[in-house]
């Protein structure tokens, strides 16, 4: 199989928690951005019906998960028509009524905590990273999972945490960017006709060949926040030059 090449730097979008914003800006519950990513993300999942839960039986594409409104999302884009490439979700754990990670493997992830003793507000519960399938193997998951761990370390979080696929080497996607499976167990998930594997990562031991890549994610975050911060009457998007 070719190996897809970009001819062009897709820009990268961070998008706050609605719920933390909707007080100030009276916010739909599911603004345009959000519906955008939803619909992008059960067509990618749906993959040709394979995970038939994501599609509607007219024929719409519907991933409507309830943690989206309490998450960020980082999002890359194609610069001419603006079409979503890739995203993924980042939800601050204790703003999550029912964590993915807690909800499968409870004790497990209260022995993390309690041992490296950190709480709920320490962790950050990466879920969703999607590539579009043309553009798979081009390195837009790797500039995701860059950003997440530059968004964690900007947000004091001190782990990342989340489920990942195994039927098709997802977790060893992940394990190069130096996540850990906690645990052996594998947990069969019939909805995503496939069995996952609880990973974590420690957003401050980035491995050596990484650091470069997510200093610059994090001085483009960075200034993401502070344009937030100086203009809270701005629309919730806020495009960065990617690198
Ligand atoms: C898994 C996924 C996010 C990877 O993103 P991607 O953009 O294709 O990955 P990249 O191009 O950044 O790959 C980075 C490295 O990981 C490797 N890699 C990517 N996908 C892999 C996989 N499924 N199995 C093993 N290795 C993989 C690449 O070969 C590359 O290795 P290299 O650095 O040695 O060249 C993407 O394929 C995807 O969206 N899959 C469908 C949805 C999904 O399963 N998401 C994960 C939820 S658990």
């Amino acid at each position: 199989m070719s190996i897809p090449h970009l001819s062009y730097n897709p820009k990268l979008e961070l998008h706050l928690p609605v719920k933390a914003r909707s007080a100030t800006t009276q916010e739909p519950s599911e603004p345009d951005w959000l519906s955008n990513i939803r619909s992008f993300r059960a067509r990618v999942l749906w993959s040709r019906g394979r995970r038939p839960a994501f599609r509607t039986a007219d024929g719409r594409f519907v991933d409507a998960d309830t943690h989206d409104t309490s998450a960020y999302h980082l999002v890359l884009r194609e610069p001419a028509r603006g079409d979503i490439l890739a995203c993924v979700r980042c939800a601050p754990l204790e703003r999550l009524r029912s964590s993915r990670v807690r909800s499968l493997a409870p004790e497990a992830a209260s022995q993390l905590l309690r041992g490296a003793e950190i709480s709920d507000s320490d962790v950050l519960e990466g879920a969703r990273l999607v590539v579009e399938p043309t553009w798979q193997r081009s390195g837009l998951g790797s500039r995701l999972l860059v950003a997440e761990t530059a968004l964690a370390q900007l947000l004091g979080r001190r782990l990342v945490w989340g489920t990942m696929g195994c039927r098709q080497g997802q977790d060893r996607f992940f394990a190069k960017f130096g996540r850990t499976p906690l645990g052996e167990q594998r947990f069969t998930l019939p909805q995503y006709d496939d069995e996952v594997v609880i990973m974590i990562g420690r957003p401050e031991q980035v491995p050596s060949h990484l650091e470069g890549a997510v200093a610059s994610a994090r001085a483009e975050l960075r200034s993401c926040f502070d344009k937030h911060v100086t203009s809270l009457a701005q629309p919730s998007t806020t495009e960065i030059t990617g690198h």
